[in-house]
């Protein structure tokens, strides 16, 4: 087998998958070292993804801005919408003038904090998630990056995080579960199978449970700045979840495709 072979296989998955060839030459020069096994590599590369498997949890990292991220299956993988979410955390920090304590509430592989703490750093962030899993891969990420920050593995609503947490943020980002039922025929069938399902499902009964519940018991409108992530359906749920809890300075922001994704709540002063 030439490494003229293994370029061509290379193309052809490239093209056919939509993933970047550099990053499967990268992936298969670590894992296989002849062209022989290499082939094979490829070829299982090739049969993984026809079937909707994500490259993410194959090649077990992931692209978040600049930072390469540690991912398996169990952890939901992070995307570029959620790139964009933390982009305006940043500069929005940086408008605040920084030492704010920022709490990424239901944090997954860390994506969003990790990234806060590493492009922000003078802030002081808390991590909350409380899958093991995804608990697992933010403690390698962090240590992995080097970047420090303090990891509560529990449910973001517990009293042992709410008696770490509530009254000390200034800054709650946070993309929850947010996919309503009624929209499983528009998810991927790629999400639907391998994604789990707890990460990106709203509770059916109660979709806008994670943002009341965040609203309600870590926002305050004179202190707290609120950065959720959401979608269409739900953004003008959240608004009036928001007003309700007295924010007056509200605002939406849609994302590169077009669509209402992040609704954000800012505190006014008290003689506004
Ligand atoms: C949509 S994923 C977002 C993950 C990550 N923040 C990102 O943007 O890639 C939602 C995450 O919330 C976690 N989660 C769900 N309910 C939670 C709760 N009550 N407390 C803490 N984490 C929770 C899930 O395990 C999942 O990792």
């Amino acid at each position: 087998m030439s490494e003229l072979v293994t370029h061509e296989f290379i193309s052809e998955i490239s093209r056919k998958h939509n993933i970047p060839a550099g990053w499967l030459m990268e992936d298969i020069q670590v894992r296989a070292t002849d062209s022989i096994s290499q082939w094979f590599l490829l070829q299982k590369i090739d049969d993984a993804l026809a079937i909707g498997y994500p490259y993410a949890y194959l090649v077990g990292k992931v692209q978040f801005l600049d930072l390469t991220l540690r991912i398996k299956e169990g952890v939901f993988i992070p995307r570029p919408e959620t790139e964009q979410l933390t982009d305006l955390a940043i500069q929005k920090i940086k408008e605040y003038g920084g030492n704010l304590v920022v709490a990424d509430l239901c944090a997954g592989s860390g994506a969003i904090g990790l990234a806060i703490k590493k492009y922000v750093p003078e802030n002081e962030v808390w991590l909350v998630e409380r899958n093991p899993y995804a608990c697992q891969i933010i403690r390698e990420n962090a240590e992995r990056l080097n970047i420090k920050v303090n990891l509560i593995c529990q449910c973001c609503f517990s009293e042992t995080t709410k008696s770490q947490l509530k009254h000390r943020v200034t800054f709650v980002i946070s993309n929850p579960p947010y996919v309503l039922p009624k929209e499983l025929n528009q998810v991927d069938r790629s999400v639907i199978q391998y994604e789990p399902q707890e990460a990106w499902l709203a509770p059916p009964s109660d979709p806008l449970y994670y943002y009341r519940e965040i609203i309600s018991q870590y926002g305050n409108p004179q202190k707290v700045l609120l950065f959720f992530e959401g979608g269409p359906s739900i953004y003008e749920d959240v608004l009036r979840l928001l007003h309700e809890a007295g924010y007056k300075k509200t605002s939406v922001i849609k994302d590169f495709s077009g669509k209402e994704r992040f609704i954000i709540g800012e505190p006014s002063s008290t003689d506004e």
